[in-house]
């Protein structure tokens, strides 16, 4: 069943770089900051760490699970745990979702190569806030300079595919996740430093518990699986590379923590600077395309922050695109018995073709819109705040209920030979907490509740 000429990373530390490789990514520095802008600032970052903890942890170790036991791509992998079921549709439906975050988020990963461009050339420099925003959507809304800078990107995440698990993924990981921490780090002081930081760091630290609504709630949620790469077998397929006495739940809790931290540095590099300069801090998805480089004008070596925020953000960017694409990569390698080569290139037209769509709703398909959103925008809702958390509920559902205990617990604790000490809290979380709390906020977003009252 299992192959044993199968690829696994080289070491400990590959397997945690790789896998913090696509945890932290544009949800951590793009998207964290505008949707806790958006969503009241401190108050959604509480109920984010609740989910985070008791709902993404817990999948992100079911995914392990799956993954390694199974040792397959992710639609292969769900085969195997429920054979001759229905329950592979997660794993299939996982596949579709690597594909549709992908039509999206390469364009914003492709926003960053041209912010690192124009750092460079100096075309950011000298211009007014108003300016700033001008130039930004000028850019996006073209037809060619951002779809370039998209297929560049699928491009770079393509060449690291199709050198392989170990000298492709793990190695770059290795590479670019050192130098991503070091960035953040200094970027971080630069930030706290400035006049005024303090309101930046409050609105982001202290909550006002008035500001939790069920939107805030769902938004939160869906952040979280986001960031932490859950509910569609990211984890899975990556977890089919670890070795044997990889620590499982040590493993899960590091990838957390680091995604998490990455997370809240983001937040405290952006906020001070935000508040530091009069800006809003709920300007949404073009926070850190425009405000950002207004900032950073005024700054000493404004030029230079600007260019080493941009290198983070594509670095970043690139190791978790490297995890999506490996996801249909794979499955279309194993299940449809191509080469890596030729899945690569299969997978790569495919999200070039959805991000040619999604770049261009932002200019001349604006205004094609559905339920209110543009397919970019419909892209990202419906990946984050639904697919991801149904597919985790799923998942966990599956495994809670459907496996064997001690199949679960024998692979969680490499046979028997560590301890794992939180198992039954974890068995708990995973058969009643998460679903039910994941089903709730769904229910709650649909206005049941409301409904109810009255
Ligand atoms: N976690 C990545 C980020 O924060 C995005 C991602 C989502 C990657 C799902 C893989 C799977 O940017």
């Amino acid at each position: 069943m299992t192959n044993p000429n199968r690829a696994t990373f080289g070491s400990k530390l590959g397997v945690i770089l790789a896998s913090v490789g696509s945890a932290v990514g544009l949800g951590n520095i793009w998207r964290f900051p505008y949707e806790t802008g958006q969503n009241g600032g401190a108050a959604f970052l509480l109920v984010y760490f609740i989910c985070v903890l008791v709902l993404g942890l817990p999948v992100m170790l079911t995914e392990f699970f799956i993954g390694r036991h199974s040792r397959k791509n992710t639609a292969g992998a769900f085969d195997t745990i429920a054979p001759g079921s229905k329950w592979n549709l997660i794993g299939y439906n996982g596949v579709l979702v690597a594909f549709l975050i992908l039509g999206f988020y390469s364009v914003v990963a492709g926003w960053t190569l041209e912010y690192i461009y124009q750092s460079v050339t100096g075309s950011l420099a000298g211009k007014t806030a108003e300016q700033f925003a001008e130039g930004f959507n000028l850019f996006n809304s073209g037809v060619f300079r951002p779809i370039l800078w998209t297929f560049v990107f699928i491009g770079l995440t393509h060449f690291i595919i199709v050198s392989g698990v170990k000298s492709g993924i793990e190695r770059s990981s290795k590479i670019m996740m050192p130098l991503l921490f070091l960035i953040l780090v200094g970027l971080c002081i630069r930030s706290v430093t400035l006049p005024g930081a303090s309101k930046g760091l409050l609105f982001l630290f202290r909550p006002d518990f008035s500001k939790i609504t069920s939107s805030v709630v769902l938004s939160s949620m869906g952040q979280a699986f986001f960031s932490l790469s859950v509910g569609m077998g990211c984890l899975v397929t990556y977890a089919s590379y670890f070795g044997k006495n990889t620590n499982l739940p040590k493993t899960a809790l590091t990838v957390t923590l680091l995604d998490t931290l990455v997370a809240i540095l983001a937040g405290v590099i952006i906020f001070p600077a935000v508040f530091s300069f009069g800006i809003r801090p709920s300007a949404g998805p073009e926070l850190v395309f425009i405000t950002l480089p207004n900032v950073f004008q005024h700054l000493p070596w404004g030029a230079l922050l600007s260019f080493v925020f941009f290198v983070l953000l594509a670095i970043a960017a690139l190791t978790s695109t490297i995890s999506l694409h490996e996801v249909a990569t794979a499955y279309v390698l194993e299940e449809h018995h191509f080469t890596r080569k030729r899945a690569a290139i299969l997978v790569s037209l495919g999200v070039m073709a959805l991000g040619t769509i999604s770049s261009l709703s932002f200019g001349v398909l604006k205004n094609f819109t559905l339920f209110g959103l543009t397919f970019f925008n419909l892209l990202d809702y419906v990946t984050a705040k639904l697919m991801l958390p149904f597919g985790g509920m799923l998942t966990c559902i599956l495994v809670g209920w459907r496996v064997d205990r001690k199949i679960l617990k024998a692979e969680l604790t490499n046979h028997g030979t560590l301890p794992f000490y939180f198992f039954n809290v974890y068995a708990f979380l995973l058969k009643y907490l998460a679903p039910v709390a994941i089903g709730l906020i769904f229910l709650n977003e649909l206005g049941l509740f409301r409904w109810l009252a009255g």
